[in-house]
């Protein structure tokens, strides 16, 4: 099985992380996964510019770090989204990022995946979710959304993930929970 796994975060280890960390160690429990990690965070990539070249060469004409991303979401079985809400969705980098996908759009390299998106926020998570949905069922893939509020409204304090074991261990659920499924689909 390939995971890809997208993160969004600029705080390597983070809420979002914690999660994926722990989906991942559920994944495992069924075998050993080939697992890619991009950092939007740490990597050169620009702005989609809306050239078209894409659609009339059938590659990005823009030469950065995306030529990684490109075959490893290709041919990922699961495509893991580490995703802190900020201003309402998803961190700018990883928006860049996902712009630049818009290179290899096709039911090859966005159908039969299992989605996952991890989203931690203080007020509002709606936004990814419902994108996230809307694309994945649009080429046949599954969506796995777990989202945990990371903040207590009465004190307005941010809450690390690590406070809330029933979400740590639902992320880990949910691994084993793909797991089986992908093994299920292969045959
Ligand atoms: C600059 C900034 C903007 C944020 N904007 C929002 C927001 O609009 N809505 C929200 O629910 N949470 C917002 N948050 C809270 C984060 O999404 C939340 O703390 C999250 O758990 C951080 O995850 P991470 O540790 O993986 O980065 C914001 C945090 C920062 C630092």
């Amino acid at each position: 099985m390939k995971v890809v796994v997208l993160h969004g975060s600029s705080r390597k280890g983070g809420d979002s992380d914690t999660l994926a960390e722990c989906f991942l160690r559920g994944i495992r429990e069924a075998g050993q996964p080939e697992v890619v990690h991009f950092y939007a965070i740490d990597m050169n990539i620009a702005h989609c510019r809306g050239c078209g070249g894409c659609t009339a060469g059938g590659a990005c004409v823009i030469e950065d770090d995306m030529k990684l991303v490109y075959p490893a979401f290709c041919d990922a079985d699961v495509v893991i989204l580490a995703a802190p809400m900020f201003w309402g969705y998803m961190t700018s980098q990883l928006k860049t990022l996902f712009d630049r996908l818009e290179a290899i759009v096709s039911d090859r390299c966005f159908g039969g995946k299992d989605f996952v998106l991890f989203v931690t926020y203080r007020h509002y998570y709606g936004s990814i979710v419902e994108w996230l949905d809307r694309v994945s069922k649009g080429f046949g893939s599954r969506l796995h959304a777990l989202t945990c509020r990371t903040y207590d409204p009465e004190t307005q304090t941010d809450m690390p993930v690590a406070s809330f074991p029933d979400k740590l261990e639902e992320a880990t659920h949910l691994g084993r929970q793909v797991a089986a499924l992908r093994s299920s689909s292969s045959g």
